[in-house]
């Protein structure tokens, strides 16, 4: 297996600026010292309401970004058109409700597979990675590969909110099911959304994923540590439990 890939979601730099509608912190400058951190990705919601990330913030990314750009965003037809003109490497669908603090839960895939079927058509036509981010539920998934989808994005938000030792195994069964069932159907696994310093650990040693995609916490950190730090430390975290889940010795610093 794999070193899992870290893609640090960089939005709430963005988040931050747009607090006072000025120019600083800019997500740009911010990727750009991930990058130096360790930062495999670079993932970025651009919301319809453009409440953090802007246009000019891809553009930007689009052009600064080397490793991997990897886009969230809705199923509208104005961001479709965007990031089919500026080509991510990867987008990733999620639900989008203008009420939300964040995404919330998974996208329902079932209930909209010929709007999906279409739109991921036109995403792979131009040569766009297309993951799906949904609960770690088996329809969810299975219908996710019938659609054409090449990757899940499994949602760890319940994981991530247990309220006992014994909720989280029992998440983490959940979510290593879902990696089954999706690895299955041929699709590849990412997670993400709620992972913090503290429980990424069991998600590196017990899900068999591609990558994992981290905002919140590594832009918290940031702000005391420095963003380039932050990044580091969320690597050497994914880096000691995978040594631990392949059964090697864990190096001490
Ligand atoms: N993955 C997806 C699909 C998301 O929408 C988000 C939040 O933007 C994340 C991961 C990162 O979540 P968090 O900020 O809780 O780490």
């Amino acid at each position: 297996m794999n070193m899992i890939k870290l893609g640090v979601n960089v939005d709430h730099v963005a988040t931050l600026r747009q607090a006072r509608m000025t120019y600083e912190p800019d997500p740009v400058t911010a990727a750009g010292l991930a990058d130096l951190g360790g930062a495999d990705i670079i993932t970025i919601h651009l919301r319809e309401d453009r409440r953090h990330i802007q246009d000019r913030d891809l553009d930007l990314l689009r052009q600064t970004v080397f490793t991997k750009l990897n886009l969230e965003m809705a199923t509208s037809q104005e961001i479709v058109d965007i990031a089919i003109r500026l080509k991510p490497e990867q987008i990733t669908l999620v639900p989008e409700k203008r009420q939300e603090i964040t995404t919330e839960g998974g996208l329902s895939v079932t209930s909209q597979k010929e709007v999906l079927a279409d739109i991921i058509r036109k995403f792979k036509d131009n040569d766009i990675y297309v993951s799906l981010f949904i609960d770690p539920d088996r329809d969810q998934i299975m219908a996710s590969g019938e659609v054409g989808a090449q990757a899940v994005e499994l949602h760890t938000g319940n994981y991530a909110n247990a309220k006992s030792e014994k909720q989280s195994v029992e998440m983490l069964e959940v979510l290593k099911e879902g990696v089954k069932i999706a690895q299955d159907a041929g699709l590849m696994v990412n997670a993400g959304h709620g992972l913090t310093y503290k429980n990424t650990g069991p998600i590196v040693e017990c899900m068999d994923v591609e990558e994992l995609h981290i905002g919140h916490s590594i832009v918290s950190r940031a702000i005391f540590v420095g963003i380039k730090r932050a990044v580091k430390e969320m690597k050497d975290i994914i880096y000691k439990h995978y040594l631990i889940k392949q059964n090697l010795r864990v190096p001490k610093v």
